[in-house]
């Protein structure tokens, strides 16, 4: 499974990209704009930390200049993946981009219908949205585990299940029971994962034993090799 980190937030990539579990990054308009920068540079500087997929949304709603946004941001740098909404103009650019071998990721996916579509249109990835189902009350890893089961009746589709709208470790565990390719994970809910107070307390009591032996490893390793000389 595949992690990448969903924010345009540089500081918290840099940090969370030296832990060396971040596959790729995914940016949308709103976290752009939360960024408070210019949407080419932040672009440009994710691209030169990670150099797996970065995800970087067109803005257009229409195909020509779909085309046209996708043109200047797939030039930034080779590992840009387009991001496009799931609507006509949409896929009709995914479809385009793809015929020229450039990453898309189809973005704001709430139904398997929409994920057919999107594989049919050749996506890179599909992003379906499971915290904003839950929000209205729905299970939005049913739709994960639909579009795993669709996907894996056609070879042909080569589209991988990106699991955005990421609330929570649970989200993250639901999607690889389901055979999810990739999660896109807010800052704070990858820092989550690595919690539990077990593992806390368990490592505060190894450490107590072991300070009351007073050893220590590299001193042991020092004392032989001078022994040995
Ligand atoms: O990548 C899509 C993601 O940023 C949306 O998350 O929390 O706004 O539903 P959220």
């Amino acid at each position: 499974m595949k992690f990448f980190v969903d924010t345009a937030d540089l500081a918290e990539i840099r940090d969370l990209a030296d832990s060396g579990l971040v596959d790729g990054v995914t940016t949308n308009p709103s976290l752009i704009a939360k960024s408070g920068r210019n949407m080419l540079d932040v672009i440009a500087e994710i691209c030169d930390v990670v150099p797996g997929p970065v995800s970087a949304e067109v803005t257009a709603t229409d195909f020509e200049t779909m085309m046209a946004e996708a043109d200047v941001l797939s030039a930034i740098a080779k590992n840009v993946t387009i991001k496009v909404p799931l609507t006509p103009a949409g896929l009709k650019t995914c479809k385009a981009l793809r015929e020229r071998d450039i990453m898309v990721n189809v973005t704001l996916c709430f139904s398997a219908a929409q994920a057919v579509l999107a594989a049919k249109a050749g996506a890179s990835f599909i992003s379906p949205f499971v915290g904003r189902l839950d929000d209205m009350g729905l299970r939005g890893i049913d739709l994960i585990e639909d579009i795993v089961e669709i996907y894996a009746q056609y070879d042909n589709f080569e589209t991988e299940v990106l699991v955005a709208s990421i609330r929570g470790p649970a989200h993250v565990v639901e999607s690889a029971m389901a055979g999810a390719h990739v999660v896109t994970l807010p800052p704070n809910v990858l820092r989550q994962l690595y919690k539990h107070p077990l593992t806390d307390n368990g490592l505060a009591a190894f450490l107590k034993d072991w300070e009351a032996t007073g050893q220590s490893i590299l001193e042991q390793a020092n004392d032989r090799k001078n022994a040995a000389e």
